[in-house]
C-alpha cells in the first residue's frame, strides 16, 4: 500500500433502479415498526422493489448498457465483465454470464465477484490490476442486487434496510493522472455469522425443514453489524488517505457505502469529512448492497458534486465480513 501513479479511472457510470417505491408507511402496514422508528435508527424513507419478473441480470444489464452509452462503447468492446452480487439469479450459471448475453459483450470474459456490500470497491481493485497488467483496456463493472429476494419480510430488524437496483462503471486505463490513488481492502471470516444466509448452499442443502424455519433468507445481528462497520470503514478510509497522502480538506466527496445513517456520519466523523462533502442517497434507497456505491458516483456526477480532477473517497463495509476504501482523483 503505497502511493502510486494511477493506471486506472472510471471512465463512464451508469444506475438503474426499479420503479415501484415502498415507504415506511408501506411497511407499517406490513411488520411492527413506524415510519418515526425507521427514519431516526437508519435514515431511510423508501426503497425500491424490483417486479417478480426481474431478476438481477436484467438490472444489471440496464446500468450496463447506459455505462457503455455514457463511455462511448459498444459491448463488443468490452474485454471483461465483472459482476457483484449477493442475490444472483441462480447459482449455476454466473449472473455475469447471463449479462454478457443480454447486452452481446461476445468478446469478454465474465465472472460473479461475491463480497456481499462491499463488492463494487473489490471489483474496481480487480479492474485495475487486469489494467496494469495490460490484460483488459476496457473493462464493466455491475453491481446488481435484488435484495427484496432474500429480505425475511415478517423480519423487522432486517426487512426495513434494503432494496433493489444496479449500478455499472466502466474503467479504463489512466490518461492525465486521473484514477485510482489507493485503495485498503480487507476481511474476517470469522464473523460470518454476523451476517449470512444459513442454508441454501452446498453445506446446508435446502429442506421443507429449513425452509420453514427461512435458514435461507438474510439473518443479521444489527448492533454488532453497526459497531463493526464503523470500525471498519473508519480504519479503511484512513488506511486509504493516507496512502494516497491525501488529507480530510482534500477530499471533494466522499461516496460511502449506504447502510445506515447514523453509520455513514460515523465515518465521515472519523475521517474528518464534513457531512456537506459525503453523498447520501440512503432515504431514498435503502441499502443496495453492492450497488451504493456506483449508483452514488453516478448521481453525484450529474449533480455536478463530482467533476474532473475532483479527489473522492469510496468506502464500504459488508457481510464476510469484508470492507475497504478507495481514493481516486476523478
Ligand atoms: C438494524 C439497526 C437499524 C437496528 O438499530 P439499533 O438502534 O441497533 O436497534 P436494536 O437492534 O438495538 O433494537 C432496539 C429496539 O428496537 C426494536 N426494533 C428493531 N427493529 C425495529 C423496527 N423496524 N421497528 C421498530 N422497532 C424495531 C428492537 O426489537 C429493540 O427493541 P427492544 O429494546 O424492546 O428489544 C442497526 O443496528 C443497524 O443499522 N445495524 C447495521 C445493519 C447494517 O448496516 N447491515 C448491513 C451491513 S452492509
Amino acid at each position: 500500500m503505497s502511493p502510486r501513479t494511477p493506471v486506472a479511472r472510471i471512465a463512464a457510470t451508469s444506475r438503474y433502479l426499479p420503479e415501484r417505491v415502498l415507504t415506511n408507511a408501506d411497511l407499517e402496514d406490513m411488520v411492527d415498526t413506524s415510519d418515526a422508528w425507521i427514519r431516526e435508527r437508519t435514515g431511510i424513507r423508501e426503497r425500491r422493489i424490483a417486479d417478480d419478473d426481474t431478476g438481477a441480470a436484467a438490472m444489471g444489464a440496464q446500468a450496463a448498457c447506459g455505462a457503455l452509452q455514457k463511455a462511448g462503447l459498444s459491448a463488443r468492446d468490452v474485454d471483461l465483465l465483472i459482476v457483484s452480487t449477493a442475490t444472483p439469479d441462480r447459482l449455476l450459471p454466473t449472473t455475469s454470464c447471463a449479462i454478457q448475453a443480454m447486452i452481446g459483450a461476445s468478446r469478454c470474459f465474465a465472472y460473479d465477484l461475491q463480497a456481499a456490500c462491499t463488492g463494487f470497491l473489490y471489483a474496481l481493485t480487480m479492474a485495475e490490476g487486469q489494467i496494469a497488467s495490460g490484460r483488459a483496456e476496457n473493462v464493466l463493472i455491475v453491481s446488481t442486487e435484488k435484495m427484496s429476494t432474500i429480505v425475511d419480510w415478517d423480519d423487522r430488524a432486517t426487512c426495513i434496510l434494503f432494496g433493489d437496483g444496479a449500478g455499472a462503471a466502466v474503467v479504463q486505463p489512466s490518461t492525465n493522472g486521473e484514477g485510482i490513488l489507493s485503495s485498503y481492502h480487507s476481511s474476517d471470516g470469522s464473523l460470518a455469522e454476523l451476517i449470512t444466509r444459513p442454508a441454501g448452499g452446498a453445506a446446508l442443502a435446502l429442506t421443507p425443514e429449513r425452509l420453514r424455519r427461512r435458514e435461507h433468507m438474510l439473518q443479521m445481528s444489527g448492533p454488532a453489524v453497526f459497531k463493526a462497520a464503523v470500525k471498519a470503514m473508519a480504519g479503511a478510509s484512513a488506511k486509504a488517505m493516507q496512502a494516497a497522502g491525501l488529507e480530510a480538506d482534500d477530499i471533494d466527496l466522499l461516496v460511502p457505502h449506504q447502510a445506515n445513517a447514523r453509520i455513514i456520519e460515523a465515518t465521515a466523523r472519523y475521517a474528518r469529512v464534513p457531512m456537506d462533502r459525503v453523498f447520501v442517497n440512503l432515504h431514498r434507497y435503502g441499502n443496495i448492497s453492492s450497488a451504493t456505491i456506483p449508483v452514488g458516483l453516478d448521481e453525484a456526477v450529474e449533480q455536478g458534486r463530482i467533476g474532473p480532477g475532483s479527489h473522492i473517497l469510496m468506502a464500504a463495509f459488508g457481510a464476510g465480513l469484508t470492507w475497504g476504501a478507495m481514493a481516486m482523483r476523478w
